[in-house]
């Protein structure tokens, strides 16, 4: 067990912890489940892009899965090759697909046909031919929260098959667009297989009909990983995973693709806060931590369930919303959580907080961000700093200066 109360006295709270042995096995368990077939297993950085987290994943020879070209330049830092790095979003600026193109990633993963037309036209003016994926959309329900699902026609993600088609052909005859992947992602969180293997099977069909057609189609890109028991979801067997994916490929001969992202950083990491004070109103009792939702914003967003580990105590429990010092009625990190009385000082910690916990962190309310740590081989090690005001002031007050002068 960790010593969150050694690690609050050492880097205080509000504190991100995260266990980076546990971050490794994580990823080897993705490795192993597709071991014997080609594949590339990219973290998506997304869920945290820590340059130490991501470096675990670079160690054991990992890929990753970039959202802007920030991501990608994180990536490169924390010791990934570019040759293992991919880059999909809807909206990617000019300047993003250019450095991306210099600093000559695995592909890119086009997003819509205006998308397509900008790389390609980039491409000519740099006359590097750029090597390109498709999401599809393969209009199938992954049955996870709305904000999180992406694989549906009224989801803003990839393309539908038809569209997807024209822009594989034109990519086939453009002399600066080499398609070279297919990739669908279908949403966060998976809870169920079904979808998952529906998708694989409708995707894998397209990709044989793209091969028949005569475009040379290296990797199958199936998206984010496998989601996570936050409270008492069942969690998709990773083998079993695996093999629905391998079982709707058949005899394509194709490099397998996987993003996950939660499932590998979401259950090694913490995020410890202190008991400020409680308080009672008519209705309900109140326990304020120094951590709020501009540490984890997820229960806020998503009505997220995070568990709580507090220091036993022989008293009785009861209820209580945890809520954090920021000045939103919307500002809770758990309701109804089960609590003895708690005492000023008291460590209240939220348990798998790793994914898209400080990733999706904010200054709001000028709050600084707060630290992150790492703990391998019975060793801790700061990851980040706590922000300090002054730093994040710095650059409105040189404006502000500059402005009055
Ligand atoms: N690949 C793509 C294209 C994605 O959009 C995502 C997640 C992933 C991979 C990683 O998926 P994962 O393995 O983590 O399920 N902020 C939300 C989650 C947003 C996920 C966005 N895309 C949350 O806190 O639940």
């Amino acid at each position: 067990m960790i010593d969150f109360k050694k690690l609050a006295q050492e880097y205080q709270t509000p504190l991100y912890v995260y266990d980076l042995e546990k971050i490794q096995e994580k990823f080897k368990a993705y490795k192993n489940a597709f071991s014997g077939r080609k594949s590339l297993i990219c973290y998506a950085l997304k869920a945290n892009s820590n340059l130490s987290v991501v470096h675990q994943i670079a160690e054991l020879e990992g890929g990753a899965d970039c959202v802007s070209i920030g991501e990608v330049k994180r990536a490169i830092l924390a010791g990934i090759k570019p040759y293992r790095i991919i880059f999909s979003g809807v909206g990617k600026g000019d300047e993003e697909i250019k450095e991306a193109l210099e600093l000559d990633i695995l592909f890119l993963n086009v997003e819509s046909y205006q998308e397509l037309l900008r790389i390609e036209a980039i491409a000519k003016d740099m006359q590097k031919p750029s090597r390109i994926s498709i999401r599809v959309n393969p209009n199938i329900d992954p049955k996870t929260h709305p904000y999180i699902s992406t694989g549906l026609s009224e989801n803003k993600f990839g393309v539908e098959l038809e569209e997807a088609k024209k822009m594989y052909l034109y990519a086939h005859k453009s002399e600066f667009l080499q398609p070279i992947g297919v990739h669908f992602h279908i949403g966060s969180q998976l809870t169920e297989l079904e979808p998952i293997a529906q998708s694989a099977q409708k995707i894998a069909e397209f990709t044989r009909s793209l091969i028949a057609l005569g475009l040379d189609i290296r990797f199958f890109d199936v998206g984010g990983g496998i989601g996570i028991c936050y409270a008492q979801e069942k969690v998709i067997d990773l083998y079993d995973y695996a093999q629905s994916i391998l079982a709707a490929l058949g005899g394509l001969d194709v490099t397998i693709i996987c993003e996950p992202g939660r499932s590998i950083v979401g259950e090694s990491g913490y995020l410890v806060t202190k008991v400020l004070y409680e308080k009672y109103t008519n209705k309900k009792r109140f326990v304020i931590v120094d951590g709020a939702m501009n540490d984890l914003l997820r229960p806020s967003l998503y009505d997220a369930y995070h568990r709580v580990w507090f220091q036993e105590k022989q008293e009785e429990l009861f209820q209580a919303d945890i809520v954090g010092p920021i000045c939103e009625s919307g500002d809770f990190l758990a309701k109804n959580a089960r609590l003895p009385k708690m005492q000023s000082g008291d460590l209240i910690v939220f348990e798998n907080a790793g994914a898209y916990g400080y990733s999706m962190s904010s200054n709001y309310n000028t709050r600084m961000r707060c630290a992150e740590v790492g703990i391998k081989n019975n060793q801790t090690y700061l990851l980040k700093s706590r922000e300090k005001f002054e730093d994040v002031v710095a650059d409105e007050l040189d404006n502000l200066r500059k402005n009055c002068e």
